[in-house]
């Protein structure tokens, strides 16, 4: 999507947007139009029930010197302080016109004091909304195909472009976030989803590293070794260095589970949906999108971002039911049931992350377990932490970007459900609170001192609607989180 900013309207042809709030005076914001315009427009409004709802639309078409304009009157709402107010009339906008046959949409913001930051938001809804994965379509029809190819937005404040250089770079994060968990597993694996960060952070000073499954084993990586065992796809574990902050400050170390696709291993998944396994990587898929965010809008902060990538799959090599492995930590771990892969892949990433980096916060993004889905739905992830003041940052992030984080308890009590009879931990406790269960396993690996939060993202990662930002599909979940967490917390 090309986003230009203007302090007027363009000629030509494009549909325009007047967005309107429940106080405005409907004539003022039509004052632009002659009195059929107007005249048209309000008994559209009249005749759709348009009550000016946020993101609602009510639509017609006006005559404009010797063509028709297509006029959408978008609503505001009632009150303007709502964070994600803008960005969502611009996803709604877009997801109205994409396949409308419209190229340009002018959303003219004169007359209703909009700041630069509420443009720029606009536009970064219009364009988050309109992302689409279209490359194995061979047969789409002329019609179904977006059109919509430019978002001018007329009026805003002065700092608009200023405003939307750091969310265009914001958007390329998400993107590259949606492009991964949309490729299916037999083109993102381990060796591939290194490439394909590689290419798309290519010149944005990202240094990135990948240890192959030698430098693994010589590091004693042996549970999330283990999980690669069935798999033809070697694993990989991706680091990306970001070091725009001071030399020498600890950084901040992401760590996604990169599992890009779960199987289940032995303990095979049944086969109904067992295709969403591909977005397994969506941990991964969110670190590497925020790094690329961080590091394309030159964020004053040092961040790592580390993916463990493998695949799970059966196999005469795959690890079985009741295999005990050494992780790196040297924990032992027996592995009660070869589905709960995640946190096998984690812990050594973990390890390596500490071990590597000394970080004082590390936060780890996975797709974890089904039980956080049916905990939160697709509303909220669900985090656990050992830090309140980590909690009440993330919280914070995920209001306001709307990656929305609901905080669930660890506990002592749960900690033992995953004492194991033969080694030192179990990778599954019982049925119940499967979700903590999840995350008490993964505490055991984290160092004294070290703030850690584990976001559990299995309901979040993929929608089988569309929402106000996302078609249906990837939502690119995380990546905006991770983003606002670095510049509120670890910049300046
Ligand atoms: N990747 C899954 C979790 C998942 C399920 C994510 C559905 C998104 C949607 C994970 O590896 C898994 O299989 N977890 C098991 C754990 C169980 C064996 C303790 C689960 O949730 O059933
Ligand atoms: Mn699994
Ligand atoms: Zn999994």
């Amino acid at each position: 999507m090309k986003v230009r900013f203007s302090a007027e309207r363009p000629s030509g042809s494009f549909a325009l947007a007047l967005p309107i709030s429940g106080e405005d005076m409907l004539t003022e914001r039509l004052g632009s139009l002659d009195e059929a315009g107007r005249t048209l427009a309000a008994r559209a409004a009249e005749a759709q029930r348009f009550e000016r709802e946020a993101g609602a639309i009510a639509e017609s078409f006006i005559v404009d010197g010797d063509s028709a304009r297509r006029l959408l009157l978008v609503g505001l709402g009632g009150k303007r302080d709502e964070e994600a107010l803008f960005e969502r009339v611009g996803g709604a906008l877009a997801a109205h016109l994409l396949t409308s046959g419209e190229k340009t949409l002018v959303v003219d913001l004169s007359g209703i004091e909009a700041s630069g930051e509420e443009a720029a938001k606009i536009a970064f809804g219009a364009a988050a909304r309109s992302w689409r994965y279209d490359i194995y379509r061979t047969k789409l029809s002329a019609k179904a195909k977006p059109t919509l190819e430019e978002i001018v937005i007329v009026g805003g404040g002065a700092d608009a472009e200023e405003k939307w250089a750091d969310k265009s770079a914001l958007l390329e994060g998400i993107f590259l976030t949606r492009e991964l968990v949309t490729e299916p597993a037999n083109i993102i694996y381990p060796e591939s989803f290194v490439e394909r960060c590689r290419k798309s952070m290519e010149g944005l000073g990202v240094e990135i590293e990948a240890l192959d499954e030698q430098q693994m084993a010589e590091l004693g990586m042996n549970a999330l070794l283990g999980v690669s065992l069935g798999s033809a796809k070697p694993p990989r574990l991706l680091v990306m260095r970001w070091n725009g902050g001071e030399p020498g400050k600890k950084p901040v170390v992401f760590v996604g589970k990169g599992v890009t696709f779960d199987t289940g291993g032995i303990s095979i998944k049944p086969a109904a949906g067992m295709e969403a396994m591909k977005w397994d990587m969506g941990g991964a898929g969110a670190v590497a999108g925020a790094m690329k965010a961080i590091a394309g809008r030159k964020a004053k902060a040092n961040v790592i971002g580390i993916c463990g990538l493998v695949e799970n799959m059966p196999d005469g090599k795959a690890q079985r039911p009741g295999d005990v492995v050494t992780s790196m930590s040297g924990q032992t771990i027996e592995v009660i049931n070869t589905d709960a892969e995640g946190r096998l892949v984690l812990c050594d990433a973990m390890t390596w992350a500490q071990k590597t980096y000394k970080p004082d916060v590390l936060v780890d993004l996975a797709t974890l377990t089904g039980a956080m889905l049916i905990a939160l739905g697709h509303e909220f992830a669900g985090m656990f932490t050992n830090d309140d003041g980590l909690a009440v940052q993330l919280a914070d992030a995920g209001l306001k970007t709307g990656d929305k984080l609901w905080r669930q308890p660890l506990g002592a009590a749960y900690d033992k459900l995953i004492d194991s009879p033969i080694a030192d931990i179990k990778n599954v406790g019982p049925r119940e609170a499967g979700s903590i269960t999840a995350a008490q396993f993964l505490q055991r690996f984290v160092d004294d001192g070290v703030k850690w939060a584990h976001l559990d993202i299995a309901g979040t990662v993929w929608s089988g609607k569309a929402g106000s930002l996302y078609d249906k599909g990837a939502t690119g979940f995380g990546v905006a989180l991770l983003d606002r967490f670095i510049a509120a917390n670890h910049e300046g």
